[in-house]
């Protein structure tokens, strides 16, 4: 066990788990680190650390550059096919089923692009920055779900219309749904309990969401590798590995409710 994952702690959050009536988790890159998927800002091998995101993760890179930004997408897509959910994001479909089982809300708000949660068995999941697996039309908007190889041209093209496709991941300068951000809201505007696990937490709006939920009167509880902007704010902050401290909490808060 992590030395800095101390008992106490993971008890206070398992009870505030089994008393909670509606639970929002967020998730960020930490959250799928211990499946092999790169993160994004931890200071040796996070993408952002290699790469620059303005020249990849933008609609401008896009238009200088489709080719380069579709094979970078694509290279992540193929990479995370050998990638699958760890013990973190099992551990979070079971801590959904606790609360769901007593009659409790539980949801999960996700920043990673991966689907890992949903290859774990977590439904419902709001993904407020899209998926890699998707790829959309610049032209006439279809989307397509690719799981396969590596495409043989860059950008690839549309099935229907032969226009470049793109990722349907949501780039810096782009707003995010609609859909998926008044769920988020409507989530978070009830909570009683937010956990933020695995997020650098300085992304906005997804940074913005531990704030609202306190400002409404939800404990907050934070799970992540290294301090945060977050991490003075709230009312439980466990510095360890998700994969390590989310099996942890749930074990105890069974043993609790
Ligand atoms: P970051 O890379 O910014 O932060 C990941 C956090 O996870 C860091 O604070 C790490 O300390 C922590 N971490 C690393 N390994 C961990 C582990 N095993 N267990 C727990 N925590 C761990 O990634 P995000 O916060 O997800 O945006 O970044 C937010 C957004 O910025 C991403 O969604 C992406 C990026 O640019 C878009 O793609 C729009």
């Amino acid at each position: 066990m992590t030395q800095s994952m101390n008992p106490e702690e993971l008890n206070s959050i398992a009870k505030m788990i089994a008393k909670a009536e509606s639970v929002v988790a967020i998730t960020g890159a930490g959250v799928s680190a211990e499946s092999g998927v790169p993160t994004f800002r931890d200071a040796q091998e996070g993408l952002w650390a290699k790469y620059d995101p303005m020249e990849l993760a933008t609609p401008g890179a896009f238009a200088r550059d489709p080719e380069l930004v579709t094979r970078w997408y694509d290279e992540r897509r193929c990479r995370l096919q050998s990638c699958e959910p760890n013990p973190g994001h099992l551990a979070l479909v079971k801590l959904a089923e606790r609360v769901r089982e007593r009659g409790g809300r539980f949801t999960l708000i996700t920043q990673n692009v991966d689907r890992l949660h949903q290859a774990a068995g977590s439904d419902d999941v709001i993904e407020l920055h899209g998926s890699i697996w998707d790829w959309r039309c610049t032209s006439c908007g279809m989307v397509q779900e690719e799981r396969g190889g590596p495409f043989s041209e860059f950008p690839p093209r549309c099935d229907s219309c032969g226009a470049a496709r793109r990722p349907g991941v949501v780039w810096f300068g782009e707003s995010l749904s609609e859909d998926a951000m008044d769920r988020a809201d409507e989530a978070v505007s009830v909570c009683d309990l937010f956990l933020s696990i695995g997020t650098s937490a300085v992304v906005h709006p997804a940074a913005g969401f531990a704030y609202s939920a306190r400002m409404n009167g939800a404990r907050v509880v934070e799970i992540n590798l290294e301090p945060t902007p977050l991490s003075g704010l709230v009312d439980v902050s466990v510095q360890a590995p998700s994969g390590e401290a989310l099996p942890r909490i749930l074990d105890l808060a069974l043993a609790i409710s």
